[in-house]
């Protein structure tokens, strides 16, 4: 029998170094993973360069930092090396991201429409017209309410859920391969965080872009994601279906699972991870 072509992954991350120029402190320290098109959550503690990563990805690291790795490619297309022009080009249309807190992301004095419609305009040939039509199809798509008028709303008008969905929009409107979202939701409460979620996950099934969900919800990362890999102090310690994140082997991501508060956790003190006696610890 024939076996099946190996499929390439959409992204091949292989000994991803991060580290800062000054002082040679090594903040991501050689992290390998590969991924297809699927939901695939990264969670760590604080500080455990989660962000650092998806940063790395879009090539947006600060000033500060260098970035190194053998191979890291998207759809089969290297990033290493590449010009700032490209990756800008690569951004618009390969790659977007949504971040925590729209407030940030969006620019108060334009009219979210604007907002929406600018990616297509830097990023696709379509005319003035189709533009128009695709971002009220998209601003619909996120589950916006009466979008003919919304379109001309600013940024302050909108609730924190509502700015979420515009970020979503304006993420997906140029239909990238990847979206990398990192803690999307952890300004909202907690029935708008699994609606938005919710949306996310459906609409990149529905184009087909692979999801990067950076997030410090276990519970949600074991509802929504396929596999899940775990960082600590720069690495990544552990990956595994995201599904059985409750029976997880490694004592690092059973702590990090019973830290969850919640209701079974009520007026308990939580668990502290045990560090090794001779992990250098920074800060
Ligand atoms: N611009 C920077 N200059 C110096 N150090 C930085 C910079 N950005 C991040 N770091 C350090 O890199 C490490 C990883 O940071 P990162 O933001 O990736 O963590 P994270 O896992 O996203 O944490 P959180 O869950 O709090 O968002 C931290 O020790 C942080 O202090
Ligand atoms: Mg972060």
């Amino acid at each position: 029998m024939a076996t099946e072509p190996a499929l390439s992954p959409l992204l091949d991350v292989q000994d991803l170094r991060i580290t800062l120029a000054d002082s040679q402190r090594a903040l991501v320290r050689g992290i390998s993973f590969q991924m297809q098109t699927e939901c695939l959550a990264l969670v760590g503690e604080s500080g455990s360069g989660k962000s650092l990563t998806a940063r790395a990805l879009m090539g947006l690291l600060p000033a500060a930092c260098r970035v190194s790795a053998t191979h890291l490619s998207l759809g089969g297309q290297s990033l290493l090396g590449m010009s700032e022009r490209r990756w800008s080009a690569l951004r618009g249309q390969q790659v977007a991201m949504v971040l925590q807190d729209p407030k940030y992301a969006l620019n108060p004095v334009l009219p979210i429409g604007v907002q929406v419609a600018e990616p297509l305009q830097l990023h696709s040939r379509l005319g003035r017209r189709e533009r128009h039509e695709k971002m009220l199809h998209m601003l619909d798509a996120v589950g916006l309410p009466n979008v003919q008028q919304l379109q001309h709303a600013y940024p302050h008008q909108l609730s924190g859920g509502m700015g979420q969905r515009v970020m979503l929009a304006m993420a997906l409107i140029t239909e990238p391969r990847l979206l990398i979202a990192d803690e999307p939701t952890s300004a909202l409460d907690a029935v708008l965080r699994e609606q938005v979620l919710q949306l996310m996950i459906t609409l990149t099934r529905e184009h087909h872009t692979g999801l990067l969900l950076i997030s410090h919800d276990l519970p949600q990362v074991a509802r929504y994601c396929q596999r899940v890999m775990v960082m600590y102090q720069g690495e990544l310690v552990d990956e595994r279906d995201a599904a059985t994140l409750a029976h997880a082997e490694h004592p690092y991501t059973r702590t990090l699972w019973a830290c969850r508060p919640g209701r079974h956790t009520h007026g308990q003190p939580l668990p502290v991870f045990q560090r090794p006696a001779n992990e250098v610890v920074y800060e």
